[in-house]
């Protein structure tokens, strides 16, 4: 199937009052087992690279990026390749170039008026690659590896009226809100504002996205979903599969040398997982 885009994904999701689950991948083995658990659910998926993984292949972006447009031409189901909390020029000038349709651009460590002002500026350049652009107002702890901050700290949420001012002066195509999800989350344990994310949904209209989505259980995903949420990004929730199932395999498996059959179960395990959470949620088959 073509390669597809995030924007064209949620604008058909939004269409059926639905979304659209985006993986983030690191290896090739999370491509494979994204896409492989997309084609089993039939729903659509986005392929999402963030800047640390970049940072993680030692700088270089296009070949992973490579690799999953390859397997998204290959895709039964419509994929679509997202750059992820983008903080450098430098990625966002390749974005295009490299396959992608949307970059997220990520300033929301910085006052709001630094925010606003860096975004605005990463709006224009994305716009002028023909790049779907989506910006982040209410910093989520736990993404640079740090503990997680409280999910109900003030700090942690995004506010309406401001999300409203900054959207419109932005020119951003979605925005990422902060309703009490936390990034890096190992345990499904998170409680989401519903009455803060219909409020926002009242007073913006762009698709929201949630972010740290791992550490929200299903029951509360599929409310985020009816409440407003157009983009569920998940990460966290990969890893564990694939490292469980690995440090598994190799406790049975001292002497395992082939990095195979561990891969290959470590992959299977990611596929079961993507799965089994668009399933949950019940988001709209392709
Ligand atoms: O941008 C990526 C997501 O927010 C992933 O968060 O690893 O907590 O699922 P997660
Ligand atoms: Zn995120």
């Amino acid at each position: 199937m073509p390669l597809t885009t995030t924007g064209e994904l949620i604008t058909r999701a939004r269409a059926a009052r639905s979304a659209v689950a985006a993986f983030n991948i690191i290896t090739l083995e999370h491509v494979e087992g994204v896409v492989a658990g997309a084609e089993r659910a039939g729903v659509p998926v986005v392929l999402q690279v963030s800047e640390n993984a970049v940072r993680f292949h030692r700088g270089s972006l296009f070949p992973l990026a490579r690799a999953a447009v390859a397997a998204a031409e290959r895709a039964a189901v419509p994929v679509a390749l997202h750059l992820d909390h983008v903080r450098t020029d430098r990625l966002l000038r390749q974005a295009a170039d490299a396959g992608f349709g949307s970059v997220m651009y990520d300033a929301s460590h910085l006052p709001y008026d630094e925010n606003l002002a860096a975004t605005r500026a990463a709006v224009d350049r994305a716009h002028a690659q023909g790049l779907w652009i989506e910006a982040e107002l209410g910093e989520m702890d736990g993404k640079d590896g740090g503990a997680p901050r409280d999910a109900h700290a003030p700090g942690a949420r995004t506010d309406p009226a401001e999300a409203s001012s900054f959207v419109t002066h932005s020119g951003v195509d979605a925005l990422a809100v902060a309703v009490g999800s936390v990034h890096a989350m190992t345990t499904r344990t998170a409680t989401l504002d519903h009455a803060l994310l219909g409020r926002l949904t009242a007073v913006l209209e762009v698709p929201l996205v949630l972010h740290g989505s791992s550490g929200v259980p299903d029951e509360e995903l599929r409310a985020a979903v009816a409440g407003g949420i157009a983009k569920v990004n998940i990460g966290t929730a990969l890893n564990q599969a694939l490292t469980g199932t690995l440090r598994t395999y190799l406790g049975a498996h001292p002497d395992a040398v082939d990095p195979r059959p561990y891969l290959d179960e470590g992959r299977e395990a990611m596929a079961r997982t993507v799965e089994r959470i668009v399933t949950a949620v019940g988001l709209t088959p392709a």
